[in-house]
């Protein structure tokens, strides 16, 4: 039988390394990250680690906001949800994922787009509205 995305991509120890390694990068893309201004960075890293585990076939839960819930209210252009995937991609470059396994993880993740864009503009870094709640903090 055909592994798992999740086993191609290398398990959890993998993903983990992908989703820090993607997550430095947004904070460092002034295209994308004064969204992140209010948010809580050790919530969002396990919470995209367990998105990702769960959608490639692992054995986590996700158990997040919904991605409408999550981003409603952010105003995501559409040109920051294409930079965001640039920084994804070069992650994925980085740690020599190769094409197939990529386009994989882009099929699961890309038809998203349509729940977390609310501005249909190619501007990239916009601010965060003040009327934005952030996600509570992780409990530790
Ligand atoms: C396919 C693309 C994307 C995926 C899979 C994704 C996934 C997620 C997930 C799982 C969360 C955590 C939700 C929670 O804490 O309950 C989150 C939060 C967040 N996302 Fe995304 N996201 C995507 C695109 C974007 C884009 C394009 C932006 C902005 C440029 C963005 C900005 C944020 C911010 C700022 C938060 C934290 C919100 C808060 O503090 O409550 N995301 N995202």
């Amino acid at each position: 039988m055909e592994r798992t995305l999740f086993e191609r991509l290398g398990g959890i120890g993998a993903i983990t390394a992908v989703v820090e390694d993607f997550r430095d990068r947004v904070a460092g893309d002034d295209r994308i990250n004064l969204k992140f201004a209010r948010t809580d960075l050790a919530r969002l890293t396990k919470m995209l680690i367990d998105q990702v585990c769960e959608a490639t076939g692992g054995p986590c839960r996700y158990n997040g906001r919904s991605m409408k819930a999550a981003h409603g209210g952010m105003k995501v252009t559409k040109g920051e949800f294409n930079a965001l995937v640039d920084d994804l991609v070069a992650t994925l470059n980085q740690f020599k994922v190769p094409s197939s396994e990529q386009e994989e993880l882009l099929g699961i993740l890309g038809p998203l787009k349509s729940d977390i864009v609310e501005v249909d503009s190619n501007e990239v870094g916009t601010p965060l509205p003040d009327a934005f709640q952030p996600a509570p903090a992780l409990m530790t």
